[in-house]
């Protein structure tokens, strides 16, 4: 009954993290504020949830348009941006798929579940991607589709400018610049919207994760052909209704994000001073460092309630890696304070 290659698979696997200062999933750790939990409360009361959600979503197409500065007709919006991964990699011509190696694990997964083939293109020993290399191997694989994390997940790097762009002038196939940690970011990809490329952005680092709310921005006429693979009724009125309160609020986001990119800035420079670790660049809400034995000091950290992200098992370029979410500075202080212990 059950495909051999689907039972073969692991089950995405979410580690418990009741008690623990939980560090692990690029959330951002700051609560909403009792008074606008409030207002939103009331909000959410007024939602008639007898009644299917807004299928067009025209309403919430129009606030996200107007925040990024495009039309309506060019943003398809999804149950988190894994669902418009999903929607992409059913929508393209069979063909393979490329992706860098390491990045964002669900590239691969809905792939698989597709069964549409993968090709990755190793990065460099410095998380560098090369250009030509991942053009290549498009070429040799005729790739239909390409995504490229930018930052990248789970390197925290933001590939140059330059690179992109020689990617964006020279694939055929549909290339998706998956901007997930954009608000950390330097640089946006908006601009270099083409017939074949789309932006792929979320709500979910920002502080929304919860509700689960992700946005394509492409060519109108190609996301009208994706909206044809989105369920009809994708968003839920409950999510629809918080996001059209929480644009109301949103400086409070973009605050937020502020603190955290300081907060990233404090933590390298406080991981460099410990010895020991390498702290890699990053352009996200979180730090790849590697450590003398990641396994063990994951352990150790847990001990000390303290849940990361353990990074060795992928291997390869991640050995002896671990990925840190920055948090609130008093979470942060306890990582620090814990790392100056446990690897001194
Ligand atoms: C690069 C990248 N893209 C997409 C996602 C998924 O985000 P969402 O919560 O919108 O599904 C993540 C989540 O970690 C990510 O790292």
């Amino acid at each position: 009954m059950i495909r051999s290659d689907i039972r073969a698979l692991a089950a995405y696997h979410v580690q418990d993290s009741d008690g623990l200062i939980k560090l692990d999933a690029m959330e951002n750790p700051f609560p909403m504020p009792d008074e606008l939990r409030r207002d939103w409360a009331e909000r959410l009361a007024a939602t008639d949830i007898n009644r299917y959600p807004d299928a067009d979503m025209a309403g919430l197409r129009r606030t996200i348009a107007e925040h990024e500065d495009v039309e309506p007709g060019q943003v398809l919006i999804g149950n988190g941006s894994d669902e418009i991964i999903q929607m992409l990699l059913m929508a393209v011509d069979a063909g393979t798929c490329v992706t860098p190696a390491p990045t964002f694990v669900m590239y691969d997964l809905i792939s698989r579940w597709l069964r549409r083939p993968v090709a990755t293109v190793p990065l460099d020993s410095d998380f560098s991607l090369d250009e030509d290399l991942f053009l290549n191997i498009c070429g040799r694989e005729k790739a239909e589709i390409a995504f490229l994390a930018c930052p990248n997940n789970p390197t925290g790097n933001l590939w140059p400018r330059q690179t992109i762009e020689k990617i964006t002038d020279n694939f055929q196939g549909l290339l998706v610049i998956d901007e997930a940690y954009g608000p950390f970011a330097d640089r946006s990809h908006v601009s270099m919207i083409s017939a074949n490329t789309v932006v792929l952005r979320t709500f979910s680092k920002l502080g929304w994760a919860g509700l689960r709310l992700g946005y394509l921005l492409g060519e109108a006429d190609l996301i009208a052909h994706l909206n044809k693979v989105r369920l009809p009724y994708n968003i839920n009125s409950l999510t629809q209704a918080s996001a059209a309160f929480l644009f109301e609020h949103f400086s409070l986001f973009e605050k937020q994000a502020a603190v955290i990119r300081a907060e990233r800035g404090r933590m390298t420079a406080a991981l460099m001073g410990i010895g020991g670790i390498e702290v890699f660049a990053s352009q996200t809400n979180f730090l790849l460092v590697r450590v003398g034995d990641a396994q063990q000091l994951f352990g150790q950290l847990l001990e000390r309630g303290i849940l990361i992200k353990n990074m060795h098992a992928a291997g390869g370029l991640l050995d002896n890696c671990l990925r840190i979410t920055i948090g609130t500075p008093e979470e942060n202080d306890a990582v620090l304070a814990a790392f100056r212990e446990l690897t001194s």
